[in-house]
């Protein structure tokens, strides 16, 4: 351990070359050109971080050119090049040890600390913080463009979009901004495809799936899902709930469940309303109800318990502000949690790999702006971005759809849901098709499903839970 970060550290010094600076954005890499990292300032004081890896197993094949991916972490607020690149996907684990699973297998990697605040991206005003997946997307853009234009061989390489959790918003609305950019002119890039893991497409889908999904697997129980799920009465029950909320909030008291009320119901009619702000904090109450109803099960993986969360709360303890940060909590507990001698993710971003990548601002904290990020994002965080997978599905791009079987956050139940809403034209024929079995090696246990029509792909992962990339990639071997 001691020994690797010495002779990481070296090579990182010695190979430190500064590559390019175009107006504030600034980049660096290794001598043999393996690593690329910079800096894109995407708006007058708004800074993206971007690391990008070559493949030792990258070949020539004009017939198949080698693929890039550009991983998009979700949150909002979690690095991809914390969490995406040493804790899932990338060349090193967070013992800077070689990942024997690691996705350049097969690809090139490209992360983005997204959007801006994320990671050791940052802004010089908070001000500058994306309110919006669109504005996460045109930076992000901005971000492409300063990258491949640059680089012919890299835009020799289709790039496909892979994301998670919420990152597959970013990516829905990215894929369009993108092609956008492509036809006209701005953009150098082949687009391969965009993959959509257990992403956080339709809010309204997932949390309605939450209760049933729990209720089949005994985690919860008919209360639980009563509260979650059940509505009777919608027409008064919708008046009495807003009476109940407004006398809620004039009490100070802590938000209650109605009888019979469906909080699930609940927020979909904030959805339509276009209340989404609103929807975000019942979103984090029906979290609770669930939490408690199951005896905290892990919103992650539904065979286990929430022991990720470092505090245990009850609905009783839990204010909006901080209900409205669980997912990002979450993601700070993980950070903390890796690495087995004790070593967290914060360490070793804001320690050696901040070293070796040489450019980060002295005053620059990885993760320093993180939850601002979430924060600013509430007013969208319960949008669905349905359409958008309609207009890539349209517009002829590869969209893949891969799904964890033990996730509950983004359950495939709600997965399911969101797709059969798709007005695309092949939905129809896709959904009358046999699903075919998928293999490891010369396993004989089924590991999963696939079923593609035209190009539209979906993959069910069996035993993976919400970070399907930590457990098996066999849906990487169609790119
Ligand atoms: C990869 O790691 C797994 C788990 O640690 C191990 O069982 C396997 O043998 C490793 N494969 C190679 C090629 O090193
Ligand atoms: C870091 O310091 C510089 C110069 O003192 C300042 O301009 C910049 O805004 C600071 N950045 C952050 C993220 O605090
Ligand atoms: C979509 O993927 C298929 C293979 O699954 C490939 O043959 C086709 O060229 C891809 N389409 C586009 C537009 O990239």
């Amino acid at each position: 351990m001691e020994k690797s970060h010495v002779v990481f550290l070296l090579v990182s010094l010695l190979f430190f070359l500064p590559l390019f600076r175009g107006g504030f954005s600034c980049a660096a890499g290794t001598q043999d050109g393996s690593e690329l990292w910079g800096y894109v300032e995407v708006r007058p004081k708004a800074h993206m971080f971007w690391w990008y890896y070559r493949s030792p197993h990258r070949v020539q094949d004009p017939n198949k050119p080698w693929p890039i991916i550009l991983w998009l972490q979700g949150g909002p607020g979690a690095s991809g090049v914390g969490i995406g690149n040493f804790e899932e996907v990338g060349p090193l684990d967070t013992d800077l040890k070689p990942r024997n699973t690691t996705w350049l297998q097969k690809a090139d990697l490209l992360f983005a600390d997204n959007p801006v605040g994320t990671g050791y991206s940052f802004v010089e005003d908070t001000k500058l913080l994306v309110k919006t997946d669109e504005e996460a997307a045109a930076d992000l853009t901005t971000l492409l463009i300063e990258v491949f234009n640059r680089n012919e061989i890299l835009q020799q390489s289709p790039l496909y979009i892979v994301a998670e959790s919420y990152g597959g918003k970013y990516a829905a609305t990215l894929g369009l901004s993108a092609l956008k950019a492509i036809e006209a002119g701005k953009l150098k890039l082949k687009l391969g495809g965009v993959a959509l893991g257990d992403s956080w497409i339709s809010p309204e889908d997932f949390v309605f799936s939450w209760g049933p999904l729990l209720r089949d697997v005994s985690r919860i129980d008919h209360s639980g899902f009563e509260k979650s799920n059940r509505f009777a009465f919608l027409g008064c029950a919708c008046v009495f709930v807003l009476a109940y909320l407004c006398m809620c909030t004039r009490n100070g008291v802590e938000f209650l469940l109605p009888e019979k009320y469906s909080l699930a119901q609940h927020i979909k009619q904030q959805i339509d309303d276009g209340h989404f702000e609103e929807a975000t904090s019942s979103w984090s109450e029906l979290e609770d109800v669930i939490s408690t109803s199951s005896n905290f099960v892990d919103f992650y993986n539904f065979l286990l318990d929430s022991g990720m969360d470092p505090v245990s709360l009850t609905a009783a303890e839990l204010s909006r502000g901080i209900a409205m940060k669980r997912y990002s909590r979450y993601l700070t507990s993980l950070r903390s949690s890796v690495g087995g001698d004790g070593d967290s993710l914060d360490t070793l971003l804001n320690g050696v790999i901040k070293k070796k990548l040489n450019i980060i601002p002295e005053n620059v904290t990885w993760g320093g702006q993180s939850d601002l990020v979430f924060t600013s994002l509430a007013g969208d965080f319960m949008r669905p971005r349905i359409n958008e997978v309609d207009e890539l599905l349209a517009k002829g791009v590869n969209v893949t759809v891969y799904n964890g079987q033990l996730d509950v956050i983004c359950a495939t139940k709600g997965t399911e849901a969101w797709v059969e809403k798709l007005k695309w034209e092949g939905l129809e024929t896709f959904l009358s098709m046999e699903r075919t079995p998928m293999y490891c090696g010369n396993d004989k246990m089924t590991k999963g499903y696939t079923k593609t029509y035209r190009n539209l792909h979906f993959y069910w992962i069996l035993g993976a839970g919400h970070f399907v990339s930590q457990v098996k990639p066999p849906y990487l071997s169609t790119f």
